[in-house]
């Protein structure tokens, strides 16, 4: 997997010496094995992967870091779950995740497991190094308190939801833990984070975020628990192996130890190398307070920038690895691959696209399937891939398959010169902003304008007319905005770009240390190249198409909850790593209902309130996620699929629901999962 990553840093050191280049460091978080690799996690790490290749088309050196965290309580209980040894669940899992990012066009210079010696030496080494420089950094003492182990974070009462002390965002009670712990000397720290906000703005982004947590360090911080007694599925503490780390301490120094194993590796982390960390928003604490003020204490640098995400759902509804109704990335990249006649690297590549278009990164944001298609349609079948095919098809039709000089040029030419320099400066400049999707807005706009200026150049009413000269020259301007745009897209879709360039007649890009977007004019091509036209881009999805596509792609297995919270546990289907044994199935308590009674609830667009007949002797009470599929009294006599033994959750000041109703498809178009006859409120399904 490393193979092509490293071939194209070795172009790179061949054509300039490291010590000249900038160097841009970006890494993704290292992802809990718990799971298997889903969309959210797909999201941060294609996006690094963009990013390191922009910054190799700028002809900088660059690294890219992505792993697994494989230590804690989560883990060890987890493998156990499923009657393995952790370190053989680990490494099961890890491999999944390793095997994933390729097949997304994903080439991580490097993949941490912090199971593997180097990182736990350096670690330790990190531990130490804290204990040396300021001994009072570190002490050991008692810790009582709560602990979510989704989460793997101490928790306090204010953050959790009543009653039942609730994780607010697992959903699942925390646990109690009083144990002898280190504590990391976090007080100390806070005037010198506020400082170091202060002093480097770049440090956490979107500003929006850095007021989050500016205001959170200055509530005041409490020393940080960083060692636990209670289980041993972690790196012992140098000098007192009772003791294993914190799971967040293991883990946030794999950044770090990660390069220290090569001298050139170890450059990334020196100088004015830029170092960006992306993460999700619900990991930005841990990225903002506890490692820099790890790193401060240790004497080492601090990166450029934390870069928070938001969140993303998917048809509008909520995913994230412990609610478990994830998607998967490889099948939606094999599906779209497949309704569009190309293999799972061009579906991969419109995945890629959708990702980074359709989300404002930094924002949450929805991942719906209909408007991927959409735009898939719209922006790669009808603008950018038309845009090929047409210009190919005329000079096909009129310059002989060749390039044709450029002679005469109007004002046409010099309005499409001047728009497209500006689109390509915003999204040069977006690109080092971190801000893909403006970056491939401002792309997009390029094709669009040039789409227009065919239109308007006209150079069939020109040839016609026989003017040889103008039919070139329009020809010969479109060929050089294909180029550019084949530069333009390679960090998103390298794939398609070698196929835009190949039918352009020009060698695939290979990051050389050569700044490939330093010109800003449109290049004209030689005349008399030849070009080399080939099969459409992107063919567009007819209706059919887009049909069974979104058949195909709209979670099923997974499918959301509509009245309460998703069942902790349950699996994608198409995942052995995460089946359950029957035993753990059995304890699910579905039965037949009937509903009697339902109504809308204020200012809750998508919930009914529903009374549900489960032969018990009063009617149950379940919120559900209807509103939008069926109006309240459709419902009523309806037999339904009930969820009988699932925790009351509330959904709101009195609004408590004590089951879940199932049903399938998209919360707009939901069908209820039903019995055939007339069995009985109250009898269990099985
Ligand atoms: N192991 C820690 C990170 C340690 S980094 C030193 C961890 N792992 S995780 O697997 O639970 O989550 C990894 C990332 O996935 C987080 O950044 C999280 O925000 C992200 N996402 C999980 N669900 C997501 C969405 N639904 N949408 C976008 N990102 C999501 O936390």
């Amino acid at each position: 997997m490393l193979a092509k990553a490293s071939s194209e840093r070795s172009v790179v050191c061949a054509n300039r010496p490291l010590a000249e280049m900038s160097r841009f460091y970006v890494t993704t978080p290292i992802y809990y094995v718990n799971d298997v690799p889903h969309l959210g996690t797909a999201y941060t790490t294609i996006i690094a992967d963009a990013l390191r290749r922009y910054h190799l088309l700028r002809g900088h050196s660059t690294r890219m870091l992505t792993g697994t965290d494989e230590h804690g309580l989560k883990l060890e209980r987890e493998a156990k779950k499923r009657g393995k040894a952790p370190a053989e669940f680990v490494t099961e899992m890890s491999d999944r995740f390793e095997a994933t990012w390729p097949k997304l066009e994903v080439q991580p210079d490097d993949f941490i497991r912090t199971t593997q010696p180097r990182h736990e030496k350096l670690a330790q080494w990190f531990w130490e190094e804290i204990a040396r420089r300021n001994p009072d950094d570190i002490y050991l003492g008692n810790y009582e308190g709560w602990y979510c182990v989704g989460c793997e974070d101490l928790k306090t009462e204010k953050e959790l939801e009543q009653p039942g002390n609730i994780c607010p965002l697992h959903k699942t009670p925390v646990e109690r833990i009083k144990e002898p712990s280190y504590f990391f000397r976090l007080s100390h720290y806070q005037d010198r984070l506020l400082d170091h906000y202060k002093q480097h703005p770049k440090f956490i982004r979107p500003e929006t975020r850095l007021n989050e947590v500016v205001s959170f360090v200055q509530s005041g911080l409490r020393d940080l628990s960083v060692s636990r007694t209670t289980f041993s599925w972690g790196i012992p503490v140098p000098g007192d192996p009772k003791h294993v780390m914190f799971v967040w301490f293991d883990a946030l120094t794999n950044y770090w130890t990660a390069l220290q194993g090569d001298e050139e590796h170890k450059k990334f982390w020196r100088g004015d190398s830029e170092i960006v960390h992306l993460v999700g928003k619900d990991i930005l604490r841990f990225h903002t307070v506890y490692w820099p003020a790890f790193l401060m204490s240790a004497g080492i640098k601090l990166p450029t920038t934390v870069f928070a995400h938001g969140f993303l759902t998917v048809n509008g509804q909520k995913m994230s690895k412990s609610l478990r109704n994830a998607v998967d990335p490889l099948g939606i990249a094999r599906a779209f691959g497949e309704a569009i006649g190309g293999n799972d690297a061009a579906g991969a590549e419109v995945l890629r696209y959708q990702l980074l278009r359709a989300i404002s990164f930094g924002q949450d944001g929805d991942f719906d399937f209909a408007a991927m298609i959409e735009r898939y349609n719209a922006d790669l079948g009808k603008n950018l891939g038309n845009l090929l095919a047409r210009t190919l098809g005329l000079c096909t039709k009129m310059t002989g398959g060749k390039v044709p000089p450029r002679t005469e040029i109007t004002q046409l030419e010099k309005d499409l010169d001047s728009a497209i320099q500006a689109d390509r400066r915003d999204a040069i400049a977006a690109w080092d902003a971190l801000e893909p999707h403006r970056a491939l807005e401002r792309t997009w706009a390029i094709a669009s304008a040039a789409n227009q200026y065919v239109d308007r150049a006209a150079p069939w009413a020109e040839d016609k007319k026989g003017n040889r000269a103008r039919v070139e020259t329009i020809l010969n301007t479109l060929l050089g905005v294909l180029a550019q745009l084949s530069v333009l897209i390679w960090p998103v879709m390298p794939t398609k770009s070698d196929e835009v360039r190949r039918q352009l007649g020009l060698q695939p890009i290979a990051p050389s240390g050569k700044d490939w977007l330093g010109g800003v004019e449109v290049e004209a091509r030689a005349a008399g190249e030849s070009l080399a036209p080939g099969l459409s881009l992107f063919p567009t999805l007819d209706p059919d198409k887009t049909h069974a596509l979104l058949e195909t792609l709209t979670p099923k297995v997974d499918a959301p909850a509509p009245g309460s919270a998703p069942a902790p546990g349950s699996a994608p289907a198409a995942a052995p790593a995460s089946a359950i044994q029957y035993e753990q199935f059995s304890v699910v308590d579905l039965r037949v209902g009937v509903v009697r009674g339902a109504e809308r609830v204020p200012k809750k667009d998508k919930l009914l309130k529903l009374s549900v007949d489960l032969g018990e002797p009063e009617l149950r009470t379940i919120i559900a996620g209807l509103a939008l599929s069926f109006q309240p009294e459709a419902l009523v006599g309806r037999r339904v699929v009930v969820v009988a033994n699932l925790a009351p959750r509330e959904f709101g000041k009195g609004l408590v629901s004590h089951g879940m109703l199932l049903a399938a498809g998209p919360s707009e178009k939901l069908t209820l999962a039903t019995v055939e006859g007339d069995a009985a409120p109250g009898v269990k399904i099985k």
